[in-house]
């Protein structure tokens, strides 16, 4: 296949795969202009847990009496009426990246770990509806529902309307999210809008910036195309199209006269006349069907020379969707009953 050949076929596949494309973004662009944001933040049965301080406090032990590797960061948090340490270790620049940290009891030093009811309870005390709760899970990521999260979390699944996941933090037991249908048709829709199919939680990954490279890469193809159909003679504006008669020698030997476009290729002005030549790639001159036959000397495209034997080159055959009907006066074709399928 020649160079011609090559970028034409590129073209088209790559049309046909930024096309795709587009129509997911535009699906999913319609839907977030469209969607109810109060319901696809799973925030309707949410409400914010406050841990009491009680009215006395213990003196705290001063955060060097603990006994632990140096923290990058130390916080002070309550939880069930009780402070405790929190040592970071490490943590990436967003709170969803892997993080190592640990709490430590703030009267006592020792090292706390929340569990499974403490769990339930916190979970329990940031929903307002009347759904069934399950146990509590603390688990490992990744999480279906939660992709961005790379940290390991309480999940309580309540058994309400919304299918409800509420999602803990593992260590503090903070509440992270409450996720509900509203919420995961939103992170479908987020996935295939920034085509995040690796749920990296971005837009800012290979295959993305693949589909740009390949959008430039369909821009180019398609203005060396013009270049192409330019030199070719085929690049005109219909504006005042003048009519040209164009004898036409069909199979069984009947002679007619046929009024086309001078402007048209012979493959649109024949079709126009209800003469359809055979063709698969709707004039693009890739699949070589649009045959003609003419005693004329005409000119020979790099489509022609592509799809066409050098022997019938000689033979005055060429393609129909390569030549402009101005350039012809007399040919010989055979035709299809119906017109062939447009790509
Ligand atoms: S080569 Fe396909 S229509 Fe002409």
């Amino acid at each position: 296949m020649q160079m011609s050949g090559i970028n034409k076929t590129l073209h088209k596949w790559l049309s046909l795969l930024i096309g795709l494309q587009l129509l997911i973004w535009l699906g999913t662009g319609l839907y977030f202009n469209l969607m109810d944001s109060s319901k696809a933040s799973g925030n309707g049965q949410r409400v914010s847990v406050v841990h009491q301080r009680p009215d006395v406090v213990q003196d705290l032990l001063p955060v060097s009496a603990i006994s632990s590797a140096a923290p990058m960061r130390v916080g002070l948090l309550w939880l069930f009426e009780r402070p405790y340490y929190q040592f970071i270790y490490e943590q990436g620049e967003h709170s969803y990246q892997p993080k190592r940290e640990q709490l430590f009891d703030a009267y006592t030093g020792e090292p706390f770990s929340l569990n499974r009811m403490q769990a339930l309870n916190i979970a329990r005390r940031s929903y307002s509806g009347d759904g069934e709760f399950s146990a509590a899970e603390l688990l490992e990521p990744p999480f279906d529902d939660y992709v961005q999260q790379q940290n390991p979390m309480w999940r309580v699944i309540v058994k309400d309307e919304f299918n409800t996941s509420i999602y803990l933090d593992g260590v503090t037991g903070q509440v992270l999210k409450h996720v509900t249908d509203d919420v995961r048709l939103k992170e479908l829709m987020l996935k295939l809008h920034f085509m995040d199919y690796g749920n990296s939680g971005g837009f800012n990954h290979w295959l993305i910036i693949s589909v740009a490279i390949a959008t430039l890469m369909l821009a180019s193809t398609g203005v060396i195309w013009l270049v192409q159909q330019y030199r070719s003679g085929l690049l005109s504006i219909n504006v005042g199209s003048r009519p040209r008669t164009i004898a036409v020698n069909l199979q069984h030997g009947e002679r007619i006269q046929v009024q086309v476009s001078a402007n048209d290729t012979l493959l649109d002005g024949l079709a126009c006349a209800q003469l359809y030549l055979p063709s698969i790639c709707g004039g693009g001159g890739t699949c070589g069907k649009c045959r003609f036959n003419t005693s004329q000397q005409l000119s020979i495209t790099s489509a022609d020379r592509e799809r066409i034997s050098a022997q019938d080159l000689r033979a005055g055959y060429r393609l129909g969707c390569q030549h402009l009907a101005s350039e012809v006066q007399d040919i010989e074709a055979v035709f299809t009953p119906r017109a062939p399928r447009r790509r």
